[in-house]
């Protein structure tokens, strides 16, 4: 959301860095102020963001960049000036409010990165109305096609994870333009405190470690769906260099990753980047699907997987 920021995580050798989102409401920009962060341990702790680890959830209420258009675009044009030299893209990102007003806004930017990110899967969405998230497909390829229309530098569009054919919602995007898809957006949560309350005292925007075999479903299935020319990017869950990799084995060509960046600060970039030494990427990417079957391919299994669970109940006389 800095230039600062920007500049980090470009000097950390991020293949491409995308800035935080704007849109055109005063609304969506007010929600920073009440933005509020809570990371969750595996166990259920709740601990502040500067006591976070690597392994927790983050449950978070979040905002919007909060600046004018113009000024958001010299910070952009700093990020690409400090980029561009170190081979390393620097790009806008609009998260959906009014189509006509994301178009606009598209078009501006393009006059200053090389590519666009368009989010309509935000669960934030769901609680504000400045900002939206789109789950039906009809919805989906009348917005991208309209941002689509205005923005003269590739785009790419995040998709919600929650609806119920993802996978539609790609293929509608993909129709209308899309250069390449996100999968996928965070999800909604809600924590009690088990003190008579809720953390944040809201509800909020959930992911975890746990969320990753989630976001790799889509993807796996989009790319399978759409083929392999059809460019994903992975998102919602990578925190360590094997989970970078699995994205990619899914079929993505790209991994976003921000929770971690917050938790580890930008140095865990170089680790991510680091770990993909030595894979021949071409190959690497959607490599894990060969070993995903459907349901109906899988013979019995023998012995039943089930049967040493129930063999190590105590009989009811041993109670
Ligand atoms: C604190 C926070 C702020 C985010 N802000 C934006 C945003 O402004 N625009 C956007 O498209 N996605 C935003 N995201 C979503 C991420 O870009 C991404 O889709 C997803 O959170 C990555 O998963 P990870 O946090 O597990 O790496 C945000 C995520 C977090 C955790």
């Amino acid at each position: 959301m800095t230039r600062e920021g920007l500049f980090a995580c470009v000097d950390a050798r991020a293949g491409a860095v995308v800035a935080k989102s704007v849109n055109e409401s005063a609304a969506a920009r007010r929600q920073l102020d009440i933005a509020d962060y809570a990371f969750v341990s595996p166990g259920g702790t709740v601990r502040p963001p500067g006591e976070a680890r690597l392994g927790d959830g983050l449950l978070n209420r979040s905002g919007l960049a909060q600046v004018d258009l113009d000024s958001w675009l010299s910070v952009l044009s700093d990020g690409v000036a400090h980029g561009a030299p170190r081979g390393c893209p620097v790009l806008g990102s609009i998260t959906l409010g009014d189509p006509s007003a994301a178009a606009r806004i598209g078009h501006a930017m393009a006059s200053v990165v090389p590519a666009v990110e368009l989010n309509i899967g935000a669960p934030h969405g769901r609680e504000a109305s400045a900002v939206r998230q789109l789950t039906e497909a009809d919805a989906v390829g009348e917005a991208v096609r309209v941002v689509r229309d205005a923005v003269e530098v590739p785009l790419f569009v995040k998709l919600p994870g929650q609806a119920s054919d993802v996978v539609a919602l790609a293929r509608a995007a993909r129709s209308a333009g899309a250069d390449a898809i996100g999968l996928v957006g965070r999800y909604p949560g809600f924590l009690p405190d088990l003190d008579g309350g809720a953390v944040l005292g809201s509800w909020g925007a959930w992911s975890s470690p746990g969320c990753l075999p989630m976001s790799l479903y889509w993807v796996g299935k989009t790319r399978l769906a759409l083929g392999e020319d059809v460019p994903l990017i992975g998102t919602n869950g990578a925190r360590t260099a094997a989970d970078v990799r699995r994205f990619l084995a899914s079929g993505a060509s790209a991994v976003e990753v921000v929770t971690a960046l917050w938790v580890e600060g930008p140095g865990v970039i170089g680790e991510l980047v680091a770990g993909l030494e030595g894979l021949d990427l071409a190959e690497f990417v959607g490599s894990a699907l060969a070993g995903a079957r459907e349901y109906a391919e899988i013979p019995p299994v023998s012995p039943p997987a089930w049967l040493p669970y129930t063999a190590h109940w105590p009989r009811p006389s041993a109670r």
